[in-house]
C-alpha cells in the first residue's frame, strides 16, 4: 500500500499504518521520543517491517555508538519478515553503512532512496540527522531542495519539510531566507519543536539576543514539551541570556532542565557541559555541577562512546578538563587514538578533528594556553567535520580566545575578539571578549 505522501509500504494493514504516522509525526516534531509508540506497533503488528526499520532509522539519526547490536537486531528482523519493497531495503542499506561507521556511504544511500521517493520522510529524516552528524552544512540545506519541487502543502509532513530546510539554510548563513521558512513551519506546526529551534539558531547567528528571549519565552509552549529536543532549546535561551550576563536565570534553567540524569545519553550531556564550560569561560562559580555531567560521560566511556564520534570526544573532554580528571583525559584520548586507526569515517573525522581537539582542551585544562591555542587553532578550519552546529562548534572559539587571554597572548586575543566583534558588534559578549583581549596587551 502506499502511505500519505504516496510512498509504498510493504504491510497491508491501514490501522497499523494510522499509528506508524502518528509515532513518525513525533519523530519530525521532535518532541517526544517515538520509539515507545512504534514498539507498541510492533507487538500489534510483528509483521510490519517498516516499523521494525523506523527504530532502527532513531537509532541510527543520533550520535551514540553503543547501540549498533540493537539496530543490526531492528533490520534483521524486518529482513525475516522478508517481502521488502525497494524503499525499504534502501533504509536499511543506510543503517547499516551507519552501523558500520561508514557514516558518510549512510549519506549516500539515503540519497539513493529520495532519489526515487523524494516524498519519503523516514528517510529525509534520517539524512538530515546524518548531515547535521557530520557538520555537512551544505547538504543540510541541499537534501531538502533536491527533494522540495516534489512537494507542496497538501502532502502530510510538509511543515516538518520546511523546518528541516530552515535549518539547513541557517547553517549555510542565509539567515533572512532561513527565517522567514523556519517561522511558517512553526506556524504550519506549533507543535514542531525543531523548526522552532531552527529559528532560534537563526537568531543566535544574527546577534539578536533580546529577539531570541522573546522567540523562546513566549512560545515556551510550543518548544518545552517532551523528552526531545526540549533541553537543547533550553540551552539555546541560556546562549541568549548568557548575552545579558543573566547568570542567576541561567543556572536555574540549568538545575530544572538541563543538569543530565544518571542516564542521559551524549546529545543532552553535550548540551550540559557546553553550557558549564562557557560559564566557565566567564568566570562564573558553577559550583559543583560539573560532577554529574563527568561521572555520566565516565559511565558512556566505559560503555564504548569513548573516540566514538569526535563531537561528543570534544564535550567529554570538556567535563575531564574542567574536573582535573587527568587519567580519564588520558584515556578518552588514548580510544581516540584508536578510532584514529579506522578507514571508515568515524576514523577519518577522528584522525583530523577529534585527536588534535581532545589533545587542545586537555592543554587548555592543564593552563598549558598556547599549546592549547596552536592545537585548536590548527584544527579549526575543519572542525566542522565532526558534527553539531555552527553554534554549537563556537565553544571551541571561546576556548581558544580564553586560552589566548589566560596564557597573556595578547596579539592573537585581540585578533580572534576582532573577528568575533566584527561578526556581531552588537553583542554584549563580543564586546566583553574585546575588553578583556585588550587588557591583555
Ligand atoms: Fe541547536
Amino acid at each position: 500500500m502506499m502511505d500519505p505522501r504516496g510512498v509504498p509500504v510493504s504491510y497491508e494493514d491501514i490501522t497499523a499504518l494510522e499509528d506508524y504516522e502518528a509515532a513518525l509525526l513525533q519523530l519530525h516534531r521532535f518532541s517526544y521520543d517515538p520509539t515507545p509508540a512504534m514498539e507498541s506497533v510492533i507487538v500489534s503488528h510483528p509483521d510490519f517491517a517498516l516499523a521494525q526499520i523506523f527504530c532502527a532509522v532513531c537509532i541510527a539519526s543520533g550520535s551514540a555508538g553503543r547501540y549498533v547490536p540493537e539496530m543490526e537486531a531492528a533490520i534483521t528482523r524486518a529482513e525475516e519478515i522478508g517481502n521488502l519493497n525497494e524503499r525499504e531495503q534502501g533504509l536499511i542499506a543506510a543503517v547499516r553503512k551507519r552501523c558500520a561507521g561508514d557514516w558518510r556511504g549512510g549519506q549516500l544511500a539515503i540519497d539513493a532512496v529520495l532519489a526515487r521517493y523524494p516524498r519519503d520522510t523516514l528517510a529525509l529524516h534520517f539524512g538530515h540527522q546524518l548531515d547535521f552528524l557530520l557538520g555537512d552544512a551544505l547538504n543540510l540545506r541541499g537534501r531538502i531542495e533536491r527533494i522540495l519541487p516534489h512537494w507542496d502543502d497538501s502532502n502530510p509532513n510538509y511543515s516538518h519539510v520546511l523546518g528541516m530546510y530552515a535549518f539547513g539554510l541557517e547553517e549555510c548563513n542565509m539567515f533572512e531566507h532561513a527565517e522567514a521558512v523556519g517561522k511558517e513551519a512553526c506556524e504550519r506546526d506549533t507543535g514542531d519543536t525543531w523548526a522552532h529551534h531552527a529559528v532560534g539558531h537563526v537568531i543566535e547567528m544574527m546577534g539578536r539576543h533580546e529577539d531570541g528571549i522573546a522567540w523562546y519565552e513566549g512560545r515556551e509552549s510550543n518548544w518545552a514539551t517532551g523528552d526531545g529536543l526540549s533541553i537543547h532549546n533550553w540551552w539555546h535561551l541560556c546562549l541568549y541570556l548568557m548575552e545579558e550576563e543573566n547568570y542567576p536565570r541561567i543556572l536555574e534553567i540549568y538545575d530544572a532542565y538541563i543538569a543530565p540524569g544518571g542516564d542521559a545519553e551524549p546529545e543532552p550531556l553535550a548540551d550540559s557541559g557546553a553550557l558549564l564550560w562557557r560559564l566557565m569561560v566567564q568566570g562564573v562559580d558553577v559550583g559543583d555541577r560539573w560532577v554529574a555531567n563527568g561521572d555520566r560521560w565516565r559511565q558512556l566511556i566505559a560503555d564504548g562512546e569513548g573516540g566514538f564520534y569526535g563531537f561528543n570526544d570534544l564535550h567529554a573532554a570538556m567535563s575531564f578538563a574542567a574536573l582535573g580528571w587527568g587519567e580519564d583525559l588520558a584515556d578518552l584520548e588514548a580510544k581516540a587514538i584508536a578510532q584514529a586507526g579506522q578507514s571508515h569515517t568515524l576514523g577519518e573525522i577522528s584522525r583530523e578533528v577529534s585527536v588534535p581537539v581532545v589533545q587542545g582542551i586537555t592543554a587548555y585544562g592543564q593552563e598549558r594556553f598556547e599549546d592549547a591555542l596552536d592545537l585548536l587553532n590548527a584544527v579549526r578550519p575543519v572542525l566542522a567535520r565532526f558534527g553539531g552546529s555552527n553554534a554549537q562548534r563556537d565553544v571551541v572559539d571561546q576556548t581558544m580566545l580564553s586560552a589566548a587571554i589566560r596564557g597573556g597572548l595578547g596579539e592573537r586575543a585581540v585578533s580572534l575578539a576582532n573577528e568575533r566583534i566584527t561578526r556581531k558588534p552588537h553583542g554584549p559578549l563580543a564586546r566583553r571578549f574585546a575588553e578583556r583581549a585588550h587588557a591583555v596587551n
